[in-house]
Formats: C-alpha cells, sequence, structure tokens
C-alpha cells in the first residue's frame, strides 16, 4: 500500500493550513501526490481520498479534469512541449522531431530504460522564451532542435 514519506506528509499538512476547508486543497494535495507517485492512478486517488474524507470517483474527477494531473505512468523526465501559438511558430516541431529521433517514442510512450517520455502541452505561460518545455519543475526556453538534443544528452547521464 502506497503512503506518503514523512516529508510529504509534512507537505500535506502544510497545504492543508492554506486553506479554510480541505476541498479547495485537493489539487495541492494532487500535485503533491504526482510528485510523489509520478501519476494519478486509482490507488493513488484511493489513497489521497482516504487522506481527506472523499471518495476515490471524487477525487479521479477532479484528476481527469486537468492535464497537468497525469492519469498514466509517464518516464522519470517527463517533457512536455507547449504547442500553443508562440512555441509553435518559433519551432516546437522541430524540437519534437529531435525529441523522437532522439528518444525513439512517440508522445505518451515511455523509453525502454524508464527515463524518458514527452508529450505536446498548452501554454507554459513563456510565450516570450518560445519555444517553452517543462521538465518536472524546471523549464527550459529558446528551445532549438541542438539545445532539446543537449538536455536529452544532460538528463539520460544525470
Ligand atoms: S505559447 Fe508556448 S509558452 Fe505560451
Amino acid at each position: 500500500m502506497i503512503q506518503f514519506n514523512e516529508e510529504a506528509m509534512r507537505q500535506y499538512q502544510a497545504i492543508l493550513k492554506r486553506y479554510p476547508e480541505k476541498r479547495p486543497a485537493l489539487i495541492p494535495v494532487l500535485i503533491l501526490a504526482q510528485k510523489e507517485f509520478g501519476w494519478i492512478s486509482q490507488e493513488v486517488a484511493e489513497y489521497v481520498g482516504s487522506l481527506m474524507g472523499y471518495p476515490a470517483s471524487d477525487v479521479l474527477s477532479v484528476a481527469t479534469f486537468y492535464t497537468m494531473l497525469r492519469k498514466k505512468p509517464v518516464g522519470k523526465y517527463h517533457m512536455e512541449i507547449c504547442r500553443n501559438v508562440s512555441c509553435w511558430l518559433m519551432g516546437t516541431y522541430p524540437c519534437v522531431d529531435e525529441i523522437k529521433r532522439r528518444l525513439g517514442v512517440e508522445a505518451e510512450e515511455i523509453t525502454e530504460d524508464g527515463k524518458f517520455s514527452w508529450n505536446l502541452t498548452e501554454c507554459l505561460g513563456s510565450c516570450g522564451t518560445a519555444p517553452a518545455m517543462q521538465v518536472g519543475d524546471r523549464y527550459y526556453e529558446n528551445l532549438t532542435p541542438e539545445s532539446v538534443g543537449e538536455i536529452i544528452e544532460k538528463l539520460a547521464n544525470d
């Protein structure tokens, strides 16, 4: 059975303190759960629901609404590349071609070593430095196929 480790439980308690009631805390708690467990599985939904006093179906109904909450497993480094107008105009798709060439997987697939996955996402709020990509908590901006290749190499050796 999954459960938050000590540090995650401390963060969970801190999140709850920020809200007058539990319901609005559900999204940040799900983000925390995703960081801890990788994605929002049925098991994770049941665990979060048991912590907060909601049925798993309630938790999943929130998780399925937000694309930032993953409903499938991803690689250790999940690359989310913006496909909205600024990024698209500035070269998202040549970068995507480079990702596909280097990783050999399509969107939502995971490399055999479990290290990488990628997908296209909506605006990351970094339009002025397009094209942009998010990997975990980190943003990469002004991407080119060359810089994407360097990022992949660096992460692969991490
Ligand atoms: S359009 Fe890509 S970050 Fe906004």
